[in-house]
């Protein structure tokens, strides 16, 4: 096996000179956000009181069985809340999956506390359960399990771990775990709505709980730390999390074309699965109990010919990309002190194509060419 670290990994990640002809990835946006957002531009409502936000929230918590939603702007904003909520700070550890992109880290850190990498499970590449078990200290208050890339994290053995479980579904939009809607999983569950998901408001995101009282509390904090009934008195320190009217607006249309959006996106995986050779480049692997919704299409090729491949694909005007570098290599993270080593050996291997609602044949034909030339190039 090769030892690249997380640093040079990501340099697969840099643009390549030629212009990009498939995107990575480009947001399905219909006449029905079209008319939602000018409805809100009309009303003039267009800051974060506005009615459309609520019927947002409420919206979601149906469509994942939840009995409450905080819309925000951004899913980093979500976990930060949700972190808040638990009343995580300073002396506080919090346990991450070494597969993911960083914000599940980087807001324990925002909070004042520690995150502490455990490796993921090979067979999920989602948080493993004896090593989040492993990585716990008498300092420990949560997990955040990541439903990476679509897959469910295996919420039935964290909840084993007795700790409050934090769900990041940000890029899980339709997945389902034991047959449920992922968001209805952990005790609070978030999502990212950034233009690169599955449903997307451009920016936004959204913390949920079937807590009433860390639904309250997490309110209070996003939004100043008023209480709607003494208005500009102020109790706790709080902040202006909140998500836009005329956002909600956009992410109404997208929840009101939920099954559509999913289906075409698993559809993009489908089609790629049967124009790929996977002794060639192996599809990620789905738990039995699983029902994964793709976000991005990613497959794995052997390590030492990643960068070769991309590059090609790159030379093509194809914006594939290899995935993050391992949580624990993270200069941010510090030194953990940690190897992670089935993280490590994803990030090395694992990289995506690109993937959207509505991909035409000619594009997912023109990729799938570019990869079989790639692989008699070797
Ligand atoms: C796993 C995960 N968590 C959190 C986030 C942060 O979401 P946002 O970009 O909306 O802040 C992302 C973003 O893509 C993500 O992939």
């Amino acid at each position: 096996m090769t030892t690249r670290t997380g640093v040079q990994a990501a340099a697969d990640q840099r643009p390549g000179p030629a212009p990009v002809t498939v995107p990575l990835s480009r947001p399905s946006l219909s006449a029905l956000e079209r008319s939602h957002v000018q409805g809100a531009l009309e009303d003039g409502w267009i800051s974060g009181t506005g009615g459309l936000v609520t019927r947002f929230e409420e919206a979601l918590s149906r469509r994942i069985g939840r009995g409450h939603t905080i819309a925000v702007a951004n899913g980093t904003m979500g976990l930060e809340l949700a972190l808040r909520g638990l009343g995580i700070g300073p002396g506080d550890e919090v346990v991450v999956p070494a597969f993911t992109f960083a914000a599940p880290a980087t807001t324990v850190l925002a909070v004042g506390a520690r995150p502490v990498p455990a490796d993921v499970d090979p067979d999920t590449w989602t948080i493993c359960p004896r090593a989040a078990r492993a990585a716990r200290t008498p300092r420990t208050r949560a997990v955040i399990a990541v439903d990476v890339l679509g897959h469910p994290a295996d919420y039935d053995a964290l909840r084993a771990l007795d700790l409050p479980v934090i769900q990041d579904a940000a890029e899980a939009h339709g997945a389902r775990y034991r047959g449920r809607p992922v968001g209805g999983q952990g005790d609070l569950s978030v999502f990212s709505f950034h233009a690169n998901k599955a449903i997307t408001t451009g920016e936004g995101g959204s913390v949920s709980t079937d807590s009433p009282h860390l639904a309250e509390r997490m309110r209070l904090l996003a939004n100043h730390g008023m209480t709607p009934q003494q208005p500009y008195v102020h109790e706790v320190v709080g902040r202006n999390f909140r998500m836009t009217n005329l956002t909600a607006a956009l992410g109404l249309g997208q929840l009101e074309r939920w099954d559509e959006l999913i289906g075409a996106r698993n559809d993009v995986a489908r089609r790629y699965a049967e124009r790929l050779d996977p002794s060639e480049y192996a599809p990620r692997p789905v738990a039995p109990w699983a029902e994964y919704s793709c976000w991005l299409h990613t497959v794995t090729a052997p390590a030492e010919r990643r960068a070769a491949v991309l590059a090609h694909l790159r030379a093509r005007g194809i914006d594939a990309r290899a995935v993050w570098p391992p949580l624990h290599e993270q200069p941010v993270l510090g030194r953990p002190g940690t190897d992670c080593p089935v993280a490590r050996d994803i990030a090395q291997r694992a990289f995506w194509l690109p993937t959207y609602a509505g991909m035409p044949d000619t594009d997912i034909d023109l990729v799938a060419a570019a990869l079989a030339e790639a692989t008699v190039r070797k």
